[in-house]
């Protein structure tokens, strides 16, 4: 069968663009908000050291196979997966593989639609001035007070998710690729001028660094190993198909080794820098980095309050974080949109308003656990919230990831591999050791460890 060179779905108009949408899904609430407290939570450095290999071991060879896959098969994850599987002869209970992608990403949307409100909101509560001067009690009452209004909280869920709707619903070029244009760079150089704002005002910079890089293997554990590698797929957008919907829209010509590579460098780059933000601003304000969740939301408008500048500096802070949120969200809408697009042949109007209002609709449980379903404990003991985290970052994601590679290294038929890379002999074996071996074993070891 002749294969297309297109998506019907529009192309990203240059490798730059590819690298910069690619690159606006994977630095999002994962680097600036999850990152820095689930580092903070284990204790520093040795959990950066752990991540940091997650990133170089599983989630590069894993992020090329997802571009890989996408290209060759130049549709919607489910469709994409669908025809490789006949394609290569494998059995078809790989197809399997797109719909598990498609429930991780209602999943993930529905809390991640959640606390990027959170973060529209706290633009808004920074720009007034409100916490100028404030005290921890005030910023903890704040922040209580927001959550446990049940009102607020889906208000700004609702204004995120329909942004998002909106972008997606006007398709690759006028949306997708439009936005990660002006935002990306935006969000780049907002991000330098924190990071000089905090090494220039808050005289604990060199603290900051060292938390982040003394590596103390000793304050490790293996709850920390698992949460490092869930992390390290949550923040690269592995696992899902969202680098595989992105990576269909990629032109030919673009190397997909060197180009996963460089989206892996300047994902870790973004929150390894987040963290050059907040922690050097929380050191200087003698406050906790292992403040859990409300780290960005309680620590560090109090922290930013007690700084000069602090009311413009921390505005620009919740900017970006809604910057961020953006480029990954309507990677999360994508898959399910593009696979509905051309199995139901809804318009992309329909399709995106489809899914949206799903996950929105899904994401009320997550809105609610923190107020008028706060007490609802799910099976597992968790809230839905947490459940929802926990289930998407630590199994959906890691399975998804592990069971590509394995497609990716095993399954699929060589010559498209070998076609798609275009690597030479060497190179293109130490890419398949890792997806056959390394990346998928890794993945599978620490699964075990965690659970027994
Ligand atoms: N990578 C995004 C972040 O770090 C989250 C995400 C996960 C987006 C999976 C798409 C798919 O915030």
């Amino acid at each position: 069968m002749a294969h297309a060179t297109e998506s019907m779905h529009g192309m990203w108009s240059s490798r730059f663009m590819f690298i910069l949408a690619a690159a606006g899904s994977a630095v999002g609430l994962g680097n600036i908000w999850r990152f820095p407290y689930v580092a903070g939570e284990n204790g520093g450095g040795a959990f950066v050291l752990v991540y940091l290999g997650c990133i170089a071991l599983i989630g590069w060879p894993i992020m090329t196979s997802e571009i890989l896959l996408g290209r060759a098969g130049r549709q919607s994850p489910i469709n994409t997966m669908r025809e490789l599987t006949l394609r290569s002869g494998a059995n078809p209970g790989w197809q399997g593989l797109g719909w598990l992608g498609a429930a991780a990403g209602f999943v993930i949307l529905s809390f991640y639609g959640v606390i990027a409100g959170w973060a529209m909101y706290y633009v808004i509560s920074l720009a007034s001035g409100a916490f100028t001067g404030a005290d921890a009690d005030f910023a903890s009452a704040a922040f209580d007070t927001f959550t446990k209004d049940a009102g607020q909280v889906v208000f700004w869920q609702t204004l995120f998710m329909a942004l998002t709707t909106l972008i997606v619903a006007r398709g690759v070029g006028q949306g997708l690729e439009t936005t990660v244009k002006y935002l990306m760079p935006m969000l780049f150089i907002l991000l330098l001028v924190l990071v000089a704002y905090a090494a220039v005002t808050t005289g604990h910079f060199i603290e900051g660094v060292s938390f982040l890089f003394s590596f103390n293997l000793e304050k490790l554990s293996w709850n920390g190993v698992l949460m490092a590698m869930g992390q390290a797929f949550f923040t690269l957008s592995l696992g899902m198909g969202a680098i595989m919907a992105y990576g269909s829209y990629m032109p030919k010509n673009a190397s997909i080794p060197g180009t996963a590579a460089t989206i892996a460098l300047l994902d870790t780059g973004v929150a390894l820098m987040s963290g050059l933000v907040i922690f050097p601003l929380v050191f200087a304000n003698g406050l906790e980095v292992s403040a859990g969740p409300g780290l960005m939301f309680i620590t560090l408008p109090l922290a930013f309050g007690h700084m000069e500048g602090g009311q413009i500096f921390g505005t620009i802070f919740f900017v970006l974080v809604t910057f961020a949120a953006i480029t990954s969200s309507i990677s999360l809408v994508e898959p399910a949109v593009a696979w509905l697009v051309e199995r139901a042949r809804l318009s992309r109007w329909q399709a995106a308003v489809a899914v949206g209002g799903l996950a929105w609709f899904i994401g009320l449980g997550s809105a609610f656990s923190f107020n008028i379903w706060s007490d609802v404990k799910l099976p597992g003991g968790l809230d839905f919230f947490s459940t929802m985290d926990f289930v998407a970052n630590n199994i959906m994601l890691p399975l998804g990831g592990m069971l590509i590679a394995l497609f990716a290294g095993w399954f699929i038929d060589q010559q498209i591999s070998r076609e798609e890379l275009s690597l030479n002999e060497t190179a293109f074996r130490m890419w398949r050791f890792l997806a056959r071996f390394i990346a998928p074993v890794a993945v599978f070891i620490v699964f075990i460890m965690t659970f027994v």
